[in-house]
């Protein structure tokens, strides 16, 4: 029988060629806004009713696949592929129990995402947003040798809290770039990063929050992480720091981080993710020390073909029963 596969939203044509080249059945939804979970469960069950159902179903990281969705999905569902690296979004227990192959994107995008993680970076320190909307509005007079003064990069302390691929690319561009000194924190050692980057490794994230000018985000929403960066961790920073974010919104408690920023706590923040996204605290909004970007860190074209391939091929790798590249393992 042809096999039917759910794809929840709009992604790059290379991933649904694949897909169709294996005469797979597609079903695409045409949301234009993230679908809720009711309205993807009703697309999985009238698939049942009419006795088609899934065989696999491709994910976005705003695809809520909790216990609901996963009692929909199961039994015929073999494969949940999320077209991401991080998979926060679905409850692996669940899945786990109910016999269905869970995959993600893993590597497909750390460039990219690293160098918006330096744009971010650089935005602040050269007051780049601020000087645009100011040269814009028309209020530029002349040369002022006080006008949106900034801070260097070189020879200052960057602290990547997070060693994964996208953790060792920052690295890699501040420290050989931008010849920044490297601190880093992981559960685990990477000794890509301290031999090729001469990062120095803290056993605890506080070495970082103390001394870092920089303090990137490059961990996975976990529960261990989830508020890493709080009132707590936020006074222990320097008052010249700026924190990146470009991980996972709750990662930061970003009641805490607004307080942090008005009362001069820490100098700035460069945010591509919100804690409650895509809803933005109106008081950053306005903070002309911020950059604000919206979820867009891996929005190339070469990074999108990417994930759309590596979402694929989990699929077709399953369901020809074999094991995906993108295998979460649930611990
Ligand atoms: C991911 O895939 O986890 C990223 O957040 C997409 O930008």
């Amino acid at each position: 029988m042809t096999k039917r596969i759910f794809v929840t939203r709009r992604i790059p044509d290379i991933g649904i060629s694949m897909l169709k080249a294996k005469g797979y059945e597609i079903v695409q939804g045409a949301y234009k806004v993230p679908p809720t979970k009711a309205e993807l469960i009703k697309v999985i069950q009238k698939a049942k009713k009419q006795g088609k159902p899934f065989d696999a179903i491709l994910t976005l990281l705003t695809d809520k696949v909790d216990a609901d969705f996963i009692q929909a999905a199961a039994p015929s569902v073999k494969i949940i592929s999320n077209y991401a690296v991080g998979y926060n979004n679905i409850s692996l227990q669940d899945a786990d129990k109910a016999g269905i192959t869970i995959t993600n994107t893993p590597g497909a995008f750390s460039d990219c995402i690293a160098e918006h993680t330096v744009a971010l970076i650089f935005a602040l320190t050269t007051r780049l947003v601020e000087a645009d909307q100011y040269v814009r509005k028309g209020k530029y007079k002349g040369w002022d040798p006080m006008l949106f003064v900034g801070t260097d990069l070189s020879k200052r302390t960057v602290g990547i809290l997070g060693a994964g691929h996208i953790g060792e690319r920052v690295a890699m561009h501040l420290g050989k770039g931008f010849d920044m000194k490297v601190m880093y924190y992981d559960v685990k050692r990477n000794e890509t990063l301290e031999k090729e980057y001469g990062a120095i490794f803290c056993a605890n994230p506080e070495e970082i929050y103390k001394e870092a000018d920089v303090i990137s985000l490059h961990v996975p929403l976990l529960p261990s992480t989830t508020h890493m960066i709080n009132k707590k961790t936020l006074a222990m920073m320097k008052k010249t720091a700026i924190v990146v974010n470009t991980a996972r919104g709750p990662v930061v408690e970003e009641k805490a981080l607004v307080e942090a920023l008005k009362k001069g706590v820490i100098a700035g923040a460069g945010l591509d993710v919100f804690e409650f996204e895509p809803k933005i605290s109106k008081e950053l909004c306005k903070m002309s020390n911020v950059v604000l970007t919206p979820h867009i860190a891996s929005a190339r074209e070469s990074a999108r073909n990417e994930m759309a391939t590596l979402a694929a091929q989990n699929i077709i790798d399953v369901l020809e029963g074999k094991t995906p590249v993108g295998l979460v393992k649930v611990n």
